[in-house]
């Protein structure tokens, strides 16, 4: 997650009343696609998880909300016959343009998730991985994806986890509750309201929402959970991918790991 020196910033807007437009990642001194570089295991324990949570599933309808410049719309292609792109960003969809040119049936749509525009019931695979710490209050955006999708449909929603094991520790020193609400994790030159919001979010208080859309969780993942410089340092890529493959189903019922993949379907 991009952090205090390289986050893509907000264009200023003075108008309050107008609905906000998630345009932060279209920052011309921001490219995401270099985010990635030296992030290969989080990358890699992202797309564990989506095959854990879409084995032996296909669909015929896919949409990756907020899927920035198609990173995991390629693996996407496996489980349905229809990949669409759907990403607020002007910039980010023309990143991807070039970084999906070899999948040019992956359509590209200039989208946001409070605003999807398919018709209802239309989409019976959708994913939202890594939007989340850009959404403050999700219910607009949960309402909207309960709209979409199908009876039959399921859901990919990725938490940034403020529960992670090691906040945990430090609220159990400190004698403190964890939050319910979302905390903000923006550093402080960059907690003003116009600036992108950064947040992490209790998975309980989410799971919460996600009924108020009426969705049910279905299935839960603990992903990323040997992010560490040092670890990556120190480890080989191979033993991390091998731990993380074991850790993922185990270590969730304690929301252990950064990132919590929930699969998620109409109640
Ligand atoms: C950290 S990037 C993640 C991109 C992609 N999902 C991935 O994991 O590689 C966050 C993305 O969320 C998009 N975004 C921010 N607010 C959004 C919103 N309200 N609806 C949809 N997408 C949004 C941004 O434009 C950006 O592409």
């Amino acid at each position: 997650m991009p952090k205090a020196k390289a986050v893509p910033q907000t264009p200023k807007s003075t108008d309050k009343s107008a609905k906000r437009r998630a345009d932060q990642y279209n920052d011309p001194k921001y490219n995401y696609l270099h985010y990635w570089d030296g992030r290969e295991y989080e990358h890699a324990a992202e797309e564990i998880a989506i095959r854990k949570l879409l084995h032996g599933r296909h669909f015929n309808n896919a949409v990756d909300v907020g899927g920035g410049y198609g990173r995991l719309c390629v693996q996407l292609e496996k489980y349905a016959d229809k990949v669409t792109l759907a990403e607020p960003s002007q910039q980010q969809l023309d990143i991807a343009a070039k970084f999906l040119k070899d999948h040019p049936e992956i359509d590209r749509s200039l989208l946001q998730a409070d605003d999807l525009k398919f018709a209802d019931a239309s989409i019976d695979l959708l994913t939202m991985i890594r939007v989340m710490h850009h959404l403050p209050d999700p219910s607009p955006e949960f309402a909207e994806i309960s709209r979409v999708l199908s009876p039959e449909g399921y859901a990919i929603i990725e938490v940034a986890n403020y529960a992670h094991m090691r906040n945990r520790l430090r609220h159990i020193a400190k004698r403190q509750r964890l939050p319910v609400k979302p905390v903000d994790i923006r550093s402080e030159a960059n907690k003003r309201d116009d600036e992108i919001a950064f947040v992490n979010h209790n998975p309980a208080t989410v799971i919460r929402q996600l009924e108020h859309a009426g969705l049910r969780v279905e299935s839960t993942l603990s992903v990323s959970n040997l992010r560490s410089v040092r670890l990556k340092q120190i480890m080989p890529r191979e033993i991390m991918l091998g731990a993380e493959r074991l850790l993922q189903r185990p270590l969730a019922s304690v929301y252990f790991g950064p990132s919590i993949f929930f699969l998620v379907r109409k109640v």
